[in-house]
């Protein structure tokens, strides 16, 4: 994790939240590289999910809502962490996760000397394990409290009561608002789904592990809504719709770049579902810090629908043509974090090999996933012509794709950095693409592609490369353009 921590900042991926007055506590800023893989990671669940489904819309809900929706949902009184506080230093732990941090031992075996304990191990010196603050060592934790997840804030001039709402905890809420008036307006039919992108907000007892838990972070969910009385391949449909929403979510994980042995299912047992499920599985990712949670996808059964239901008035049914009898839909919804997401794609992506005897650090993304597309580079920046050239093969392709112009430092050192920031293509401008006349050579309009994954080259004409990065850039593989050009 500190390698992708120092490499985020180095590269400009991701930097600690106000960092110049000492870092707001677990929030995080996009910069310029890590914005370009945030928005990637967006654009193809949009588009994967949302455009190019016929069974999907898309919506995109205020964050600040009426105060009563969570009220209806439950968030008020369910949405809480059980919480322990240190009575001598203060620090605030979650009561299920103490356990789960190393501890500070003053070991009175070797006349109090201070220890780090590894998590949940006893002291190999006196065999006692841990009672006091994880943290110091020294004070007692008081009895566990209920603490409400939810930011508040207050709508309007005056800080009353009255005027108090929250910070949505997630997206959802916003798509169940809305269901009677996507249905209506898009006159849908069941099944259907209503796909949301956008910030939530926790105020997380232990966030950490740089940007998997935040207290500020983005959700994709969907909401898809299912008829509980439909049968599909002799299933009932909210549990066959859950089957594939499950399958759909790991396959679309994996085509984008993460591997298989680094993720696997865990099905949430009957004591830790949440408050709204009847079952939910886990898309689990082998993080950096051991195997955690990456997407959740629930059967919600109908419990939001009807809660605002009796909330506000408003009846939330679907008219069924068939049965002629209205049904509250029921609700499968795979959730996932963007944040996490993109954590998953740069932790895999990330390897280290040796070339020529030097260390390369390489981050292979998958290229939709990639902040920049093409960097291209002129060997020989004294030469105006060169140069020239490279600026204006860097602003057609821009026209299409993230492309940078880079003639800071020598080839090698170019291509190495383009590797450390995972962009698939390097272009480079030599002498033979725009020739020679003091030696007589005439200039052949070409220029060398370089594949980052197997470093070949190829040489190809310049008024092919748009066509050819349309070709790489959307599924053709280095392997089959490579060799038109040889
Ligand atoms: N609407 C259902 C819901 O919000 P969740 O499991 O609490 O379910 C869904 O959250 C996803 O949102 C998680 O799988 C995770 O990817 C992401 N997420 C939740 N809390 C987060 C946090 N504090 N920081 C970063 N991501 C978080």
């Amino acid at each position: 994790m500190d390698t992708l921590v120092s490499l985020s900042k180095r590269r400009g991926f991701i930097f600690q939240s106000s960092e110049i007055y000492g870092g707001t506590g677990s929030c995080w800023d996009y910069g310029p590289l890590g914005v370009e893989l945030k928005q990637n990671i967006k654009r193809i669940w949009w588009r994967d999910y949302i455009q190019q489904r016929p069974d999907m819309v898309g919506l995109d809900a205020s964050i600040l809502m009426h105060p009563t929706v969570w009220k209806a949902s439950g968030h008020v009184d369910n949405f809480t962490d059980p919480m322990v506080d240190c009575l001598e230093c203060r620090r605030r732990f979650r009561a299920d996760k103490v356990d789960e941090t190393p501890w500070v031992h003053y070991c009175a075996a070797t006349k109090g000397n201070k220890f780090t304990i590894p998590a949940g191990e006893p002291c190999s010196h006196c065999g006692e394990r841990r009672t006091l603050c994880p943290d110091c060592g020294k004070g007692s934790l008081t009895a566990p409290r209920q603490f409400n997840l939810m930011f508040k804030t207050f709508m309007g001039p005056v800080e009353e009561d009255a005027s108090l709402t929250y910070l949505r905890p997630e997206t959802a809420q916003g798509i169940f608002v809305n269901f009677d008036n996507v249905a209506q307006s898009m006159r849908r039919k069941l099944p259907f789904g209503i796909g949301q992108i956008g910030k939530a907000f926790r105020n997380e007892i232990t966030p950490g592990n740089f940007i998997f838990r935040t207290r500020e972070f983005e959700q994709m969910e969907i909401e898809y809504f299912v008829n509980p009385r439909d049968t599909v391949e002799g299933k009932p449909a909210d549990e066959y719709w859950h089957e594939r929403w499950i399958a759909d979510s790991l396959a679309w994980f994996q085509r984008y770049g993460l591997r298989e042995e680094n993720l696997r299912l865990r099905e949430h047992e009957k004591d830790e579902l949440a408050h709204y499920a009847k079952r939910t599985a886990d898309v689990e990712y082998h993080f950096p810090i051991g195997w955690s949670e990456l997407m959740g996808i629930a059967n919600r059964t109908d419990f939001d629908l009807k809660q605002h239901a009796q909330f506000s008035g408003k009846a939330l049914t679907y008219f069924d043509e068939e049965r002629k009898e209205h049904v509250v839909p029921y609700v499968i919804e795979p959730s996932a974090g963007v944040d996490r997401a993109l954590l998953a794609f740069l932790a895999d992506a990330y390897q280290e090999e040796e070339v020529r005897g030097e260390k390369r650090v390489v981050l292979r993304f998958h290229p939709e996933l990639a902040p920049v597309k093409v960097a291209v580079l002129p060997l020989l920046k004294k030469r105006d012509d060169g140069v020239r050239t490279a600026h204006a093969i860097r602003d057609t392709l821009a026209k299409h794709w993230t492309v940078v112009y880079d003639d800071t430092a020598a080839i090698g050192r170019l291509y190495r950095r383009q590797d450390e920031v995972g962009t698939p293509y390097c272009v480079t401008v030599d002498v033979q693409t725009v020739g020679d006349s003091d030696k007589g050579e005439s200039a052949d309009g070409k220029v060398t592609i370089r594949d980052r994954d197997s470093m070949e080259q190829a040489r190809v004409p310049i008024d092919t490369l748009p066509a050819v990065f349309l070709d790489l850039l959307s599924g053709g593989s280095w392997s089959a353009v490579a060799p038109r050009f040889r």
